[in-house]
């Protein structure tokens, strides 16, 4: 038979499939997510998030020494306070856990990059992300504080700070607290497309952020709207947003495309907690193949747009590459 082009022949073996790829996952994309607590010595495994942990800040030098020594650049870091209250003071506290952590970070590892989320929810008693007045969540009112999360933290060294918390107009209020306080030099990675998702679960176990009344979805993106995910990015970028983040990242593909082909600014894809915790389940079970599932998942990330990956495997993913090169 005749046929002018057949696929097949550039997949006959390793080496030539390996010339024709086009997409790959470095070290260099992962992010790795990692949760401070106060204590010590301390190391609380997260049971729906396996090989995940809350850990005490000595501890947490020792793993940050880990995700360094395998050559990930980066980590976003997440605050389980002492104690929450109604204004989710240990948000914006000079030594709060968040602040503590990122300057040991920075004085033990000062070539690590470290991104902070700006968020309330981990810090305020009723879970919501921002101030509360009769059941609803306030708006306006919330941009303040999470302005002075982000000051707190880029004070304590932190390289990039992340909005996580979904208020209007909260990428202005904080660029513009950070360039008058002398940190315009400071990027933001806007958690732009930040939908009401289901797979955050295992992360508000890990936080204990669930919300103590009603959900997240006056704040939060409603899932099936793609075009609303434009607007809000148009948003971010307009009030001085550096990074955009798509979240979660594997039923959101269609928006790390979008986003990439319409902005072409760097997208991060965020691999989320529950995505997390289905591999690892399934997995333990015996059902999938751990690591190529995985690395098929990122990389589906990465051909769909995403520059970065925000991912729970990052340790695992990066130990992979380095027996094995590139994927
Ligand atoms: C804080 C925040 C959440 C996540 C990241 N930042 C939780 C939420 O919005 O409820 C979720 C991360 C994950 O599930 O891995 N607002």
């Amino acid at each position: 038979m005749e046929l002018k082009s057949r696929p097949r022949r550039l997949r006959a073996n390793e080496a030539i499939r390996c010339m024709v790829r086009e997409h790959h996952i470095r070290v260099e994309d992962l992010i790795y997510p990692m949760f401070v607590m106060p204590g010590e010595n301390k190391k609380v495994g997260i049971s729906s998030m396996p090989g995940v942990y809350n850990y005490s800040l000595d501890e947490f030098v020792l793993a940050l020494g880990e995700v360094v020594k395998l050559g990930i650049p980066a980590v976003l870091l997440f605050g389980i306070p002492e104690s929450k209250d109604s204004v989710g003071s240990g948000a914006y506290h000079e030594q709060g856990i968040v602040q503590e952590a990122v300057r040991l970070a920075k004085k033990n590892f000062p070539k690590l990059y470290v991104i902070t989320d700006v968020c309330l929810c981990e810090y305020t008693d009723h879970g919501h992300c921002g101030l509360i007045e009769d059941g609803q969540v306030l708006n306006d009112p919330t941009l303040h504080l999470l302005a002075q999360t982000a000051l707190s933290q880029a004070r304590a060294g932190a390289d990039m700070v992340a909005p996580s918390d979904m208020m209007d107009g909260r990428v202005g209020a904080i660029r513009e607290v950070l360039d008058r306080e002398g940190f315009s030099h400071i990027p933001i990675m806007a958690y732009a497309a930040k939908f009401a998702s289901g797979f955050y679960g295992p992360f508000r176990d890990a936080a204990g952020s669930a919300p103590q009344f009603g959900d997240r979805r006056t704040y939060q993106m409603d899932p099936p709207n793609g075009n609303e995910a434009m607007l809000e990015t148009a948003l971010d970028l307009e009030e001085g947003a550096d990074l955009i983040i798509v979240k979660p990242a594997l039923a959101y593909g269609d928006i790390i495309y979008r986003t990439k082909e319409r902005f072409g600014v760097p997208v991060a894809a965020y691999n989320v907690s529950g995505e997390y915790a289905m591999v690892k389940a399934a997995a333990a079970n015996g059902w999938i193949e751990e690591k190529r599932i995985v690395l098929e998942a990122l990389v589906g990330m990465k051909r769909a747009g995403a520059d970065l990956i925000i991912t729970y495997h990052a340790l695992d993913v990066a130990s992979w590459l380095r027996e094995e090169g590139p994927a």
